[in-house]
């Protein structure tokens, strides 16, 4: 079976480096030998079946997981072997929107998204309103909306305020697990784009896992496949799409043509949307 991974850039450092990591939770291997380079302002898109992970890599990624074998660095740091310090200052650098997304049913919008700056007492309280109220705007919420409860939202508006938590930090990656997941086609479009939109303006590098063909097809630079407890592709949608694996095969069922990327590119430019930076680097085959 192939792997493939695109050419390591030459000007700036990796963000996350994933390095020969086996991950072995309750007895059960869950992944062998992952290698995966996630590069700075690039959107990484990890997909694959239900339990093959995926989650678990995002867990890795942000030392919620210690690998059995190997090692994560994020930031140049070792994750589970830095100074308290060091993984803190780190900690400031990432937001992440959780699979379930996890909003305090009991906390108001605008507490829910305050509390990273209240727990990290980063700012000066009293522009703890401000910076909240800035940032429900940004993802395209309402000042009325920040009285609401959790129970009051609908699917989109829980995603939004769960983005804008995550953006309070202002940080540098952006962890997504299943973003679009239970939104209806057009709140997911329009979830994509704000993504998009949020990425140019933040320079983020963002890390989302999706089974979501649409959302790949719009906003991913690359992709990582999990499968068989290993990565068996990495690379541009319209190079892996290609790759003959059963599972890349079935996901895109009926989509190769959609993500050829002469249509990649058409389509983001129907969107009146710049085309996000391509990462540079041809696919080169690894061991499997
Ligand atoms: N803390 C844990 N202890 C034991 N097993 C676990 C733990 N967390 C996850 N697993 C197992 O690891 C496997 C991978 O889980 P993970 O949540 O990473 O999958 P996933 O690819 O995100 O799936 P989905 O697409 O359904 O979200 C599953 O079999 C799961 O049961
Ligand atoms: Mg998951």
């Amino acid at each position: 079976m192939s792997a493939f991974e695109t050419g390591t850039r030459m000007n700036q450092p990796d963000v996350i480096e994933v390095s020969s990591v086996t991950t072995v939770l309750g007895g059960v291997v869950i992944h062998r030998h992952l290698d995966l380079r996630v590069h700075a302002g690039e959107v990484l898109a990890i997909i694959g079946g239900s339990g093959s992970g995926k989650t678990t890599l995002l867990r890795l990624m942000l030392g919620l997981e210690v690998p059995s074998e190997g090692e994560v660095r994020l930031f140049g740091q070792v994750l589970g072997r830095c100074e308290m310090q060091d993984l803190e200052r780190v900690r400031h650098r990432w937001g992440v929107l959780f699979q379930q997304g996890a909003l305090f049913s009991a906390l108001t919008v605008f507490q829910n998204v305050a509390l990273p700056l209240r727990e990290l007492k980063t700012v000066p309280r009293e522009l703890i309103p401000q910076l909240v109220m800035l940032k429900l705007q940004q993802v395209g919420l309402k000042e009325a909306d920040a009285a609401k409860m959790p129970s009051e939202l609908s699917g989109g508006m829980i995603k939004r305020v769960s983005l804008a938590r995550a953006l309070i930090l202002d940080p540098q990656v952006l962890f997504l697990d299943e973003p679009t997941a239970g939104l209806d086609p057009a709140s997911s479009k329009q979830f994509v784009s704000l993504v998009q939109a949020l990425r140019r303006e933040m320079n983020l590098t963002v890390v989302m896992v999706t089974h979501d063909v649409d959302t790949l097809f719009a906003v991913a630079d690359r992709v990582a496949v999990l499968a068989d407890q290993r990565l068996v592709a990495v690379g541009p949608l319209s190079e892996v799409v290609d790759i003959p694996h059963p599972f890349i095969h079935n996901f895109f069922l009926g989509h190769r043509e959609q993500c050829m990327e002469e249509n990649i590119r058409s389509y983001r430019e129907t969107l009146g949307r710049e085309q996000p930076a391509r990462v540079p680097g041809k696919p080169t085959p690894l061991a499997a």
